[in-house]
């Protein structure tokens, strides 16, 4: 089966034809980064301007490049969410239209979903119907699931504050590093000492012992900052409130910077890595699938790759250009869904896991 794949949930506008479920012909990728950057975060209806832009034209070069007609197409896969409204609708929409001039079957799909089927998409030690732990790691969500291949989810936990690329985002951001902020706290984090300052993430008292609290990190990274301003400076940074302090741009010393962000980075790896593993003891399930933006981060990698081999769990991660939002993840999800399921593909900001 030839499927294309549509995804515009946030700030990539990204297509991409996928033949038999995993072999990707070829993708498109616009995103619209740049235009948020002074913002320091996605700008909804930036992205979803960029998104009507730019779609038509990648859609004309995907086409022409895999040299590919609609006829040969069986089917078109579309993220409906979760993500943003606008942004959605584009994606949708296009989706939809492409159906019925091509007459093709649109399938909507579940974006998180997407992002654990780019996972296995590159490994035969994971079918289609194997129980799995799946963690869901992006800059919208973090997400601890228990899967039965692609046709059953329950949500074991997720963050009750920030996603964990969220977190990076946010702290990049209070050291003075650009945006996203994940991929340049892993650069400055490779000049510096992980046990520089020490981060406790801490206990959730209520709900499961999957679920995340990431903000406290943050304010732990602020008030170090603080601190060393203070020693700097011989006084405080004369600003009071938390929110105002995380967008003020500061000038720190790179070294205090590098050691910041790689004792940052090294708690978060820490933590992620201790609950994933907590949950494959717990079910004993010896599958690891993960997917998002931050699985791109080669901290986390790595330290993923050394426990599941130490615990004997099979770790499935993407290849590092199916970790950040991409159409292949879409399209190759899109080839499972049941023809039952076409055309059910209403846009749906807060789509929760398990849902298509
Ligand atoms: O999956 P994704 O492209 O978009 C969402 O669905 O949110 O993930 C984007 C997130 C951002 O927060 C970004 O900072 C993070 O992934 N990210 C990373 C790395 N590359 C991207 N986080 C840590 N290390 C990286 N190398
Ligand atoms: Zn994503």
């Amino acid at each position: 089966m030839l499927v294309l794949g549509i995804e515009t949930s946030c700030d990539e506008t990204a297509l991409a034809l996928v033949a038999d479920g995993r072999q990707v012909l070829g993708t498109q990728v616009v995103s619209s980064l740049k235009a948020h950057q002074r913002f320091g975060g996605v700008v909804p209806e930036i992205a979803s301007r960029v998104h009507v832009e730019v779609i038509t034209a990648e859609l004309e070069l995907l086409l022409s490049h895999c040299r590919v007609a609609p006829g040969q197409i069986d089917r078109i896969a579309v993220t409906r969410g979760p993500g943003l409204a606008g942004a959605l609708s584009v994606g949708v929409a296009a989706a939809r239209v492409l159906g019925l001039v091509w007459g093709k079957p649109v399938f909507g799909v579940n974006h998180l979903q997407a992002h654990l089927y780019a996972a296995t998409m590159g490994t035969d030690a994971f079918t289609h119907r194997d129980p799995m732990i799946g963690l869901a790691i992006s800059g919208g969500h973090t997400a601890i699931i228990r899967m039965e291949g692609l046709k059953s989810f329950e949500l074991l936990g997720q963050t009750r504050d920030d996603a964990v690329g969220e977190a990076f985002d946010k702290v990049a951001k209070l050291l003075g590093l650009g945006f996203p902020g994940g991929p340049e706290i892993q650069r400055v984090s490779a000049q510096g000492n992980p046990k520089a300052f020490s981060f406790s993430v801490p206990k959730i008292k209520s709900g499961t012992p999957y679920d995340f609290s990431l903000s406290g990190i943050k304010t732990a990274v602020l008030y170090k900052v603080r601190e060393y301003q203070k020693g700097v400076s011989g006084q405080g940074s004369g600003v009071s409130s938390l929110g105002s302090e995380l967008t003020k741009p500061y000038t720190l010393n790179p070294e205090f910077v590098a050691d910041m962000a790689a004792s940052f980075q090294y708690s978060i790896v820490e933590e992620v890595a201790a609950k994933v593993l907590k949950a494959c003891r717990n079910f004993q399930i010896r599958r690891l699938a993960v997917g998002g933006g931050v699985i791109a981060n080669a901290c986390l990698r790595e330290r993923l790759q050394a426990v599941c081999a130490q615990e004997q769990v099979a770790l499935a991660i993407p290849d590092m250009a199916l970790c950040t939002d991409n159409g292949a993840m879409v399209a190759g999800l899109g080839e499972h869904l049941d023809a039952a399921a076409s055309n059910a593909c209403a846009v749906e900001p807060n789509l929760p896991v398990g849902m298509n």
